[in-house]
């Protein structure tokens, strides 16, 4: 079963969008909500609106590449759950990585990603107000590598502005060339 997820920007779902900004590259056609489809295991299915839909972006729940057992310890013991009632702010943000990234080895890969960027030891810093769920699309030949999905409560939303910013300002978004930026609210 593979847990293949849908993004839908149009004028339907339970998530209005408040802001939409492309900090790097293309931008995405302007929507005014956002659907998110449940997990389905049937690739190529459609399950968002089928009216009013702008864009459609997809990603599948894959394993881990840059996670050591100990530092999926650490996530697995603070991390949140989706759904949470409070969390009525979400972020989706698309990224796609560079040919350049693409080309490294595993190894340097994961070195770029932890031990220069401290990607994962930023990120605990955020949990658990924040929620959040990694897509991988670039096998799917998606227009982005990863859609990532975050929800959390208004009064974090401060922390996540300076997370976003943190993780912008490392190696790794060296390699970012195509990102967007967009958030939501829900009542
Ligand atoms: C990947 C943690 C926030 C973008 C990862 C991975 C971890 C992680 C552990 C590696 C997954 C693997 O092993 O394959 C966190 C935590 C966060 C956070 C704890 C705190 C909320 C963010 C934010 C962004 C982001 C705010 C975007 C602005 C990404 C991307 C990847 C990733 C694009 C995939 C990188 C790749 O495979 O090249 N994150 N992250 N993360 N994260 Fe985060």
């Amino acid at each position: 079963m593979i847990d293949l997820i849908e993004f839908a920007g149009g004028d339907a779902g339970p998530w209005r969008v408040t802001r939409a900004e492309s900090p790097l590259g293309e931008r995405l056609p302007s929507a005014t909500r956002l659907s998110v489809s449940l997990p389905i295991g049937n690739m190529g299915q459609r399950t968002g609106p089928s009216t009013g839909t702008i864009w459609r972006l997809r990603g599948v729940v894959s394993n881990l590449r840059y996670t050591t057992s100990n530092e999926a310890q650490r996530l697995r013991a603070v991390q949140p759950p989706l759904d949470r009632p409070s969390a009525t702010r979400a972020a989706l943000i698309p990224i796609r990585k560079s040919a350049r990234w693409w080309e490294l080895a595993q190894d340097e890969r994961r070195a770029i990603f932890e031990e220069t960027s401290h990607h994962t030891s930023i990120g605990l810093g955020y949990l658990p107000a924040i929620a959040r769920r990694l897509h991988h699309s670039r096998d799917l030949g998606e227009p982005f590598d990863f859609l990532t999905w975050f929800e959390f409560p208004p009064e974090h939303e401060v922390a996540f502005e300076a997370l976003v910013a943190a993780l912008r300002a490392t190696r790794e978004w060296t390699f970012v060339e195509r990102e967007v930026d967009i958030r939501l609210t829900r009542d």
